[in-house]
């Protein structure tokens, strides 16, 4: 099986695992406790927030692990919408975000509060005209935004920086949605001021059901969950020790292909051209200049990607239509239809995830399975295709 779909998540390292075992085994204890073994699990644990941090640019005290990325998102917007109040406060986020940003953000609106969701264009960037309008009409009365680093369909960039600044600017609060980004692209919250910043170990070799989010020093914050007092008082819960040390580790080797430049961007790149160059009706979504580098997203003129995830699958491809989580219905995502994308468009797409993981040969067959794909597909259903395109990303 060639695996295509790290944008839903990717294997554990084999790094990480080994770091990880032991406290899965002899190293059990609770790192609250006063004993030895429960000592050596807190400096496991604050070893690993020191490498989480430095990933990002951040201090360690302003990392506080949860369990994965919903979590992350969740406890920033729902402390910030207690912080702004429902009777004026202002929630803009984006048409794109993850189901994780988007959900609590209607629950918000659901009790009240003024809900913006910025539009994107049509090679899926955020408009960022619409997004100062709303932050200047928020200005008034108080209000926070959430803006994506990354989309986890289209792999995107959004511009994050330019869009913090405008709601700083205005003494709104900023989180930012960056479980596509960190471990692929550098993420410096000293450059990018971003006040509360959510991550996931999973979307970067680690395991899952372990992230962090970050707050900046300073930033208020309140928990989402309360007990123990863990994290300090910031996410309370016995922590999950293999799993943060697994974040730690993931988080340190990420680091190190950061450091070498090592992305998987030609073998994607290397993939789009085989397909584009030699099927008919292909093209390439999402604006190739602020792409994730391990992110392919394309749509086949006349097939529709139901079919196509079956024939890939038979051929040994894993790959995913839309995103993930909408994987199973037919509608087309919220982000293709903020793109503007007909219906037959949105249908007919795919999300190829690339790794550091993935080989050039696994590059190659995929490509040549997807041409395979295509043609069987286009066959049975007659459909229409166009010309083969010159590509160059
Ligand atoms: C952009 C984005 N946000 C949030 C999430 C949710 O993260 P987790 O699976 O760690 O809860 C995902 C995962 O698919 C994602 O891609």
């Amino acid at each position: 099986m060639i695996y295509l779909d790290a944008n839903a998540t990717t294997p554990l390292l084999p790094e990480v695992l080994d770091a990880m075992l032991p406290w899965l085994k002899e190293g059990f204890h609770n790192p609250n406790a006063s004993y030895q073994g429960a000592k050596e699990a807190r400096k496991a644990i604050e070893e690993a927030r020191g490498k989480v941090a430095a990933l990002i640019g951040a201090q360690p005290d302003e990392i506080v692990f949860t369990g994965g990325g919903t979590e992350s998102t969740n406890a920033a917007l729902k402390w910030l919408a207690r912080l702004i109040g429902r009777k004026s406060g202002r929630v803009i986020t984006s048409a794109i975000e993850h189901s994780a940003v988007l959900k609590p953000c209607e629950t918000f609106a659901d009790v009240g509060y003024a809900l913006t969701r910025v539009g994107v264009d049509g090679g899926g960037r955020l408009l960022m005209e619409d997004f100062e309008a709303a932050c200047d009409t928020a200005k008034e009365g108080g209000g926070f935004a959430s803006i994506m680093w990354a989309n986890n369909e289209t792999g995107v960039i959004q511009p994050v920086e330019e869009a913090c600044a405008m709601a700083r600017e205005r003494g709104l609060a900023f989180h930012t949605d960056a479980i596509q980004t960190v471990g692929k692209i550098p993420v410096d919250v000293r450059e990018v001021p971003v006040d509360y910043l959510s991550l996931s170990a999973h979307k970067f070799h680690g395991p899952k059901g372990v992230g962090a989010l970050y707050i900046r020093s300073g930033a208020r914050f309140e928990p989402l969950l309360r007990g123990g007092g863990q994290e300090k008082d910031r996410r309370s819960g016995t922590e999950n020790t293999a799993g943060i040390v697994g974040l730690g580790k993931a988080a340190e080797l990420a680091m190190e292909r950061l450091s070498k430049k090592e992305t998987p961007a030609s073998l994607r790149n290397a993939f789009e051209a085989k397909v584009v160059g030699e099927v008919s009706g292909v093209s390439v979504n999402g604006e190739l200049l602020h792409r994730l580098p391990g992110t392919s997203h394309l749509s086949f003129t006349g097939c529709e990607a139901a079919g196509l995830l079956i024939l890939l699958d038979d051929l040994g491809v894993a790959c995913s239509a839309g995103s993930a989580c909408m994987t199973g219905k037919q509608q087309p995502s919220h982000v293709q239809k903020a793109m503007g994308f007909s219906d037959a468009k949105a249908k007919s797409s795919l999300r190829f995830g690339f790794s550091c993981l993935t080989t050039m040969e696994e590059a190659m067959a995929a490509a040549e399975s997807v041409k395979r794909a295509v043609e069987k597909l286009r066959r049975v259903q007659g459909g229409s295709t166009g010309p083969v395109m010159v590509y160059s990303p």
